[in-house]
């Protein structure tokens, strides 16, 4: 098993490392040339779920060489701490319109995919040129519905995660690598 680096090992909460600083950037060069590639001529706009997506967001449109916008939305999903009921509430909407544009909707992590769900179909509504979906992580096996993912970062086994803007109760978001979290 590996372990989170130094001086991270020492909080016993953090279990597992899942995703180190290295593999992270490494994977997100990669995106960014696929995306670079497969828009080509087009200037599209990144949305950007907070909060968990933002440290990913500043990382992949680094990589991108194309003339990219950002706009970022907030949502909230019911339920306890580390599982979602599926029933979203925006709290902070676009500030940008989406008519005619090429949107790809940035999400740190997609689980039963209900929050993905949900956006997809809100912003669908708002008749965009094209959405597209990148997730830096997918939970494997526990998809309620059809992801339909066009970049895909990771697939990480189904254990609760932190680290690189995935929280538990706000904390953990600006660990450069993702672990398990280990309560008591
Ligand atoms: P879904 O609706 O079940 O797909 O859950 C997606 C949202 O739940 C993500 O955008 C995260 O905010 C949160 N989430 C799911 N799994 C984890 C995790 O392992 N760590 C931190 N947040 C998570
Ligand atoms: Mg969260």
């Amino acid at each position: 098993m590996r372990r989170p680096p130094a001086p991270y090992d020492a909080d016993t909460r953090l279990g597992e490392l899942v995703v180190s600083e290295d593999e992270i950037s490494a994977r997100i060069a990669q995106l960014g040339k696929e995306i670079t590639a497969d828009y080509a001529g087009r200037a599209p706009l990144l949305v950007g779920v907070l909060k968990g997506a933002f440290v990913f967001m500043a990382d992949l449109a680094r990589s991108l060489e194309l003339p990219i916008e950002f706009d970022f939305m907030a949502v909230s999903s019911y339920g306890s701490a580390t599982k979602t009921s599926g029933v979203v509430r925006i709290v902070k909407d676009l500030d940008l319109d989406l008519t005619d544009r090429d949107v790809l909707l940035v999400e740190d992590i997609v689980d039963s995919g209900l929050t993905l769900a949900y956006l997809r179909r809100n912003l669908i509504a708002r008749g965009p040129a094209s959405l597209e979906v990148c997730a830096l992580f997918v939970r494997e096996g526990n998809a309620a519905v059809d992801l339909d993912l066009r970049y895909t970062g990771f697939r990480i086994p189904p254990a609760f995660v932190v680290g690189y803007g995935l929280d538990v109760d706000e904390r953990y978001r600006n660990l450069p690598f993702v672990a398990v979290y280990q309560p008591g």
